[in-house]
């Protein structure tokens, strides 16, 4: 059980980069939460398009409508992380049934490393359920037009990246 009463939450992930889906989620959380802490890994096993840097700045510039929501930056294990804040509430968002599986596998691995931690599961919204950053990279890659699915912020760098107008 955790010692202090959930009245924050973690919300992690690479954010590589910050999509509406995942914006979405920290929006209803820091309405239930009095604090929402998205954590940013630094370490990755797939290559970041974004550097941790521009992740971290993107990820703040998008979240700084939220009075309630900070973002941090982590590296190694998520769970000596969330062990090191007053809360050991983790926060994940599930878009279809195939997330579910391997989410339930994380949060067993999860808890099996550290029990007192709890990780609690919110449904994307379903305008957002099928977007992923994977998803972004590529409709940008060919100069789609992302405008809908992601903070604006995002979408300059995305642009720059790329190195060409994001159209349609
Ligand atoms: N809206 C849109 N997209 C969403 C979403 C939402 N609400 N929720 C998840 N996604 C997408 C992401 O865009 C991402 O897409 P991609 O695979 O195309 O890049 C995908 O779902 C995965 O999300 P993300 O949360 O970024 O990464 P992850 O699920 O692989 O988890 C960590 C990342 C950081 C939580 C996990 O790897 C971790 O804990 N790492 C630290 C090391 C560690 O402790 N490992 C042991 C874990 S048991």
């Amino acid at each position: 059980m955790t010692k202090t009463k959930p009245n924050s939450v973690v919300y992690p992930g690479f954010f590589d980069p910050i999509t509406l889906g995942h914006l979405n989620i920290i929006e209803r959380a820091s309405q239930i939460y009095e604090q929402v802490i998205v954590a940013i890994a630094a370490d990755s096993p797939k290559k970041s398009l974004i550097t941790i840097e521009d992740r971290m700045r993107l990820v703040q510039d998008a979240c700084s409508k939220f009075d309630n929501v900070a973002v941090e930056m982590f590296n190694g294990l998520l769970m000596r992380y969330v062990k090191s804040k007053p809360s050991h509430v983790i926060l994940r968002g599930i878009r279809t049934v195939s997330d579910f599986e391997y989410e339930f596998q994380m949060s067993l691995a999860n808890k099996k490393l550290e029990s007192s931690i709890e990780t609690v599961f919110m449904m994307t919204d379903a305008k957002y359920s099928f977007l992923s950053s994977t998803l972004i990279k590529e409709i940008a890659r060919l100069n789609g037009n992302i405008s809908e699915m992601v903070p604006e912020q995002v979408e300059k760098k995305m642009k720059e990246i790329f190195g060409y107008e994001l159209t349609c």
